[in-house]
């Protein structure tokens, strides 16, 4: 086995997981998901049915991903991060043919108990402040906070503050990241990153 799982944790069948990746106390991995090389999954964790989790995520304790979630690579998750995929949850109704899908792209992170509610896409890079209620799509290299999420700056891909205003037109060589970011009204890209995109 290439990969490391405590024997508190539960596999189902049908599930793939790559190398390197360790798997914490009390989790559950449920069938037919797909966990790519050196991936951290923290304690008490939940993977749902099918979902999707690109390599070098880092998941951290009490986080549930639930089916219709996907993470692409180098995705953080804080502890005790909330998924939704359902927008309008009764108890006595069963909606599980229609789920709703929510994608979190390269590199983002998801700060300490933000709760992301389903349908959106959380771009590269973007970073999600502790506590934030996350109701729209975020920009790539943004950084979001509160209740709900407010653009409140721009972050480089280390995570860094950028020295960008919210809006208008700037450039920027940043040293740590030997990057040039720009901005251009409401959005901010990188030209020698070049998977970087918004949908
Ligand atoms: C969002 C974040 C990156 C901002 O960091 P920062 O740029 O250093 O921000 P500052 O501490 O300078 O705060 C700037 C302002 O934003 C507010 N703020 C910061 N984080 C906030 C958050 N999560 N929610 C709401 N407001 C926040 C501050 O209160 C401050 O407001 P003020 O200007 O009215 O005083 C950081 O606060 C955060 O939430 N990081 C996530 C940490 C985390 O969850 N880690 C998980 C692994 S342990």
């Amino acid at each position: 086995m290439s990969f490391f799982c405590h024997e508190t944790s539960f596999i189902d069948e049908n599930v793939k997981i790559g190398r390197n990746s360790k798997i914490w106390h009390f989790c559950h991995i449920s069938k037919g998901a797909s966990i790519e090389e050196n991936v951290n999954i923290g304690q008490n964790v939940y993977i749902g049915e099918n979902v999707k989790i690109g390599k070098n995520c880092k998941i951290q304790n009490n986080v549930s991903i639930f089916s219709n979630v996907t993470l692409e690579e180098d995705v953080f998750c804080g502890p005790s991060v909330v998924f939704t995929n359902v927008k309008n949850p009764r108890s006595f109704i069963n909606r599980k043919d229609k789920f709703i899908n929510t994608l979190i792209k390269k590199g983002a992170t998801l700060g300490a108990n933000s709760t992301i509610i389903c349908g959106i896409t959380i771009n590269d890079y973007s970073l999600i402040g502790a506590g934030s209620v996350v109701t729209k799509d975020v920009r790539s290299f943004s950084c979001v906070v509160g209740v709900p999420a407010k653009l409140k700056g721009w972050v480089n891909l280390n995570g860094e503050k950028l020295p960008f205003p919210l809006k208008g037109k700037m450039d920027f060589f940043c040293k740590n990241t030997n990057l040039n970011y720009h901005l251009f009204k409401d959005k901010v890209t990188t030209s020698k990153i070049t998977n970087v995109g918004e949908n």
